[in-house]
């Protein structure tokens, strides 16, 4: 009889938790939205809004937080949601998951107001390609806040986010590499992989696929006051003076020095 041949690492690993695992860090994103509402609206920020959230996983995270943290997390993707509900949310309390939204809706068109928190990370909103329909996205996210409400999107730059490229990063089991396969200089659209590669020798290629355009920090905060935010901030990830490398702090700033790549929050305040 045949033997069975044996499967891969790339065939039998979920692709939803080597991207959770490599790619966000919702206790680190969260306690910044935590800390930085509280210092600019003196208060602490109950309501969330995660917007492109994929499997949910900061929304759960946000539950857990406090017993009076609500959130909603929005994609388009009915298979990502079903993900995070049955991985991400089962694992929540019966009253925490109460406190817990998943809705499969187009971020445009999100009606329901009040929030005090919108966060869209990972840079998903550079999905839209267009400056209106950015613009027509963050009218709906102000409208969506509520009076004192803060957005907060992340952004990422500098002469290396300029060209194509491959990262690669050696994590627990597995290597994470980001391409950025192709870009246009002249209408800032790019191509974007995550791709997965194992001991074994096996791939997951193309686990991942953005087209992205890649706007400049300040043409974000111009858009998002032309959508009605009074004021913008920047909290830029600050380098280490001896060894130039990035660390896990960061400042409120305009000032940024010329790096190859530089990584940061755009925080928008109603
Ligand atoms: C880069 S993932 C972001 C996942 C997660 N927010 C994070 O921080 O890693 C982008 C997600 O945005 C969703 N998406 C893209 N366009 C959308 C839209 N117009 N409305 C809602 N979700 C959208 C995709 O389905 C995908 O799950």
């Amino acid at each position: 009889m045949a033997r069975k041949p044996k499967q891969t690492l790339a065939e039998t690993t979920d692709k939803h938790l080597l991207y959770q695992a490599s790619v966000q860090s919702p206790e680190f994103e969260l306690d910044f939205i935590d800390t930085t509402f509280k210092l600019l609206r003196n208060r602490r920020a109950h309501s969330m809004r995660e917007d492109f959230c994929g499997t949910a996983l900061a929304s759960c995270d946000w539950v857990r937080r406090h017993r009076d943290n609500t959130a909603v997390g929005v994609d388009l993707d009915a298979e990502v949601l079903e993900w995070g509900d049955l991985n991400n949310a089962a694992r929540l309390s019966a009253g925490q998951r109460k406190r817990l939204a998943l809705r499969e809706e187009d971020v445009m068109s999100c009606g329901e107001t009040g929030f005090d928190v919108i966060q869209a990370f990972n840079f998903s909103y550079w999905v839209f390609q267009s400056r209106k329909e950015l613009l027509r996205y963050f009218k709906g996210v102000h409208r969506s806040l509520a009076d004192d409400g803060v957005l907060f999107l992340d952004a990422f730059g500098g002469y290396a986010a300029h060209k194509t490229s491959i990262e690669k990063r050696k994590l627990d089991g597995f290597r994470y590499e980001w391409e950025q396969a192709s870009y246009n200089p002249v209408t800032g659209e790019m191509q974007c992989y995550i791709h997965f590669a194992f001991p074994d020798r096996s791939r997951m290629d193309k686990a991942f696929s953005y087209c992205w355009r890649l706007y400049g920090a300040q043409e974000v905060r111009d858009i998002l006051s032309d959508a009605g935010f009074s004021s913008t901030q920047m909290y830029l990830q600050c380098f280490d003076a001896e060894t130039d490398e990035p660390t896990d702090d960061y400042e409120c700033t305009d000032e940024c020095e010329d790096h190859a790549c530089w990584l940061g929050y755009i925080v928008a305040m109603k």
